[in-house]
């Protein structure tokens, strides 16, 4: 190939990933996350199949799109992006309510469950007193935002179909809604299945959440285990002087 023509199929590359790049930021595939197949989208572009695979392949390496092993290419939509302050109360639904998203669930697990020893310990109930499991992927306008097991005692919400879209709106129902909780985060590696689930590259990182949360009058009534991608959260907290610190200033 002589450098002229080279140089011209350089061209045509980035004018068909320019092309389907303005399609995409269009809406044409709006209603899909999923690009549709070669032999579509080289008709419609009227292009050859081997034009458009190295126009994708650009367009995966600027990051529009993205190649999910054995399930395609995707398109990158724009991610939500909130800022979760890490001293308030509040549960998902309502977190993303505020924020003008649409709170939604995909649910992975629910059921009666005896509890393991770490679920007895960190609720407070003994190894007989079962619990609800409630594991469930969140969503934010449908875009993947974290994983959440929940357990929470029986005797707090005896029928676990009683759960709707939000366990604190549930818990709120039966005058159970915690007034307090304790919380910890780390980051971690995510495995390759909650990956899969997240909607993000293996081994991406994401934040742990442990949130273990109370009544009023010291009883225990959620302990959850969160993993909250890291492309869409900010953790922001407040910090202020110790009184005795504050103190001395003055
Ligand atoms: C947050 C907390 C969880 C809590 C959940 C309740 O995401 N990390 O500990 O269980 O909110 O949310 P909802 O009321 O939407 O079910």
């Amino acid at each position: 190939m002589t450098m002229a023509e080279t140089a011209s199929r350089a061209t045509l590359y980035a004018t068909v990933g320019e092309t389907l790049r303005r399609e995409i930021a269009g809406g044409r595939f709006a209603d899909t996350e999923i690009l549709p197949g070669e032999r579509e989208l080289s008709t419609l572009l009227n292009v050859s199949r081997t034009t458009l695979r190295r126009a994708i392949t650009d367009l995966v390496a600027e990051g529009v799109l993205y190649h999910r092993h054995g399930a395609g290419t995707f398109i990158r939509r724009a991610l939500p992006r909130v800022d979760q302050p890490l001293s308030r109360l509040t549960g998902f639904t309502q977190d993303m309510r505020l924020r003008g998203f649409v709170a939604g669930s995909r649910e992975l697990e629910r059921g009666v469950f005896l509890p393991t020893p770490e679920e007895a310990m960190m609720l407070g109930v003994g190894p007989n007193e079962s619990v609800i499991r409630l594991s469930r992927l969140r969503l934010a306008s449908d875009v993947p935002m974290a994983i959440e097991h929940a357990v929470v005692p029986l005797r707090y919400i005896p029928d676990p179909e009683a759960i709707g879209s939000s366990l604190y709106d549930a818990l709120e129902a039966r005058h159970f809604r915690p007034v307090r909780a304790l919380q910890r985060l780390r980051a971690i590696v995510l495995s390759e299945a909650d990956a899969d689930l997240l909607g993000v590259e293996p081994k991406s990182p994401a934040l742990y959440i442990q949130r273990i949360a109370y009544l009023a009058d010291g009883r225990c009534v959620e302990f959850t285990r969160s993993y909250y991608r890291s492309d869409t959260y900010d953790f922001v907290s407040e910090l202020t002087l110790s009184p005795a610190m504050r103190k001395s200033k003055t």
